[in-house]
């Protein structure tokens, strides 16, 4: 029988990135097949269906996670415990500044949920914050996704792992894109390096999690002690991921490079107005600063190795780091594309009139 993969925020970015590749055959998982649930409040809206002409046999549930019940009722309806073998959660932005009881809810319910019914991998798609020193600080969406982290590892039998994307570069397509960009040059201190992650490369990470098979170890028999597994630790581990470390200038400059054209940005002064206007942005941008320098100053417990040594064990263990997704390769897509950024509607779907207001 083909293995369930319940996916919750399918038709949001990562959760398509996800849906693609674990509807491309791999050499990990070619003989295995998945029979993928994408999960949705409307199956028949056009993000919905637009997931089949990624995968014809994926299954479009209706469910809202505002109602565990209904979420309940997917588990119950497919046999019970042990009928959804993996779970991956990305959920969506409460807003810019707003508040993020539901969000903190809607993590709790379905962790609880993948517990109960015993799935065998469960991926939380949460945020990079730099590292746990900070976390007594965190506030509003940042507040609830470590809320949400500890919950989930306060479930000692959910093998869960715990996912930190940083900046995804798609934040810079489009309209919003370009005021993002001015803002990032205007805000950040010029030696900050963007963790940036291609959201393409979330979903290929996380398809390697969910399909990597489970060690078969020999034990011993007397001591009850096991092999250590040689394949990359998934189970109980948080991992960041990063596609691509680059300064706001190195941005400019990969991107010219990747193109031949400049980044598109707006006027540094209306970036610098923005930042004035909105709190939300100035905290975004002071959050950024922040955990550069928590990784990256001599001090930190990476020490000298800063960055390179924090990201050492991690993502790199699925996707090697040269196989990540470089800005220079994403600008270079995008450019294919002709991307007009009208496709998704800017990150987190906050839309410029929230960044002048601040609030979505
Ligand atoms: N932008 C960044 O730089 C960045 C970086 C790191 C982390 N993040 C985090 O990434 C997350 C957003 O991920 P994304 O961009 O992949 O999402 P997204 O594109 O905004 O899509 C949101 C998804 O959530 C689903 N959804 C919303 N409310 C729901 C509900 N009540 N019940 C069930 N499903 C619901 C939507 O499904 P339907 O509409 O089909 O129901 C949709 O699939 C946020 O938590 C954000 O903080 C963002």
């Amino acid at each position: 029988m083909s293995r369930r993969i319940l996916v919750v925020g399918a038709t949001g970015k990562q959760g398509r990135a996800l849906i693609s590749h674990l509807s491309t055959p791999s050499p990990d998982h070619e003989s295995e097949s998945f029979q993928i649930l994408a999960l949705t409040r409307t199956p028949s809206s056009q993000a919905s269906q637009s997931l089949t002409l990624i995968n014809q046999s994926i299954s479009l549930l209706k469910a809202d996670l505002n109602s565990p019940s209904s979420i309940r009722k997917i588990f119950t309806d497919l046999g019970g415990k042990g009928s959804i073998y993996g779970v991956f959660v990305a959920l969506q932005f409460p807003g810019l500044g707003a508040n993020a009881d539901a969000e903190l809810a809607q993590g709790i319910a379905i962790a609880d949920l993948a517990n109960e019914f015993q799935v065998q991998r469960f991926i939380f798609s949460s945020l990079e914050r730099g590292s746990e020193s900070y976390d007594q600080y965190l506030t509003l969406d940042r507040a609830s996704k470590r809320d949400i982290e500890r919950h989930i590892i306060s479930l000692p039998n959910l093998p869960w792992t715990i996912l930190r994307p940083g900046f995804f570069m798609e934040n810079l397509s489009g309209t919003l894109g370009r005021i993002t960009t001015s803002v990032l040059l205007a805000g950040l201190n010029p030696s900050t390096q963007i963790p940036l992650v291609a959201v393409d490369d979330i979903g290929r990470v996380s398809s390697q999690i969910l399909t990597v098979p489970s060690p078969s170890l020999p034990c011993d028999e007397l001591t009850n002690e096991c092999e250590q597994s040689s394949s990359p630790k998934y189970t109980h581990a948080k991992i960041p991921i990063i596609s691509s470390l680059r300064t706001p200038s190195q941005m400019l400059q990969s991107h010219l490079s990747a193109t031949s054209t400049p980044q598109p940005q707006i006027p540094l002064f209306l970036a610098r107005l923005l930042i004035h206007l909105n709190t939300h942005t100035k905290n975004l941008i002071d959050d950024i600063n922040r955990i550069h320098t928590t990784i990256s100053s001599p001090q930190s417990k990476w020490g000298e190795g800063g960055w390179t040594c924090y990201l050492s064990k991690n993502a790199y263990d699925f996707v090697p780091e040269n196989e990540m997704t470089s800005y220079e390769d994403w600008a270079r897509e995008r450019q294919k594309k002709k991307d007009g950024g009208g496709e998704w509607g800017g990150w987190n779907g906050v839309r410029i009139w929230d960044l002048v207001r601040g609030r979505r």
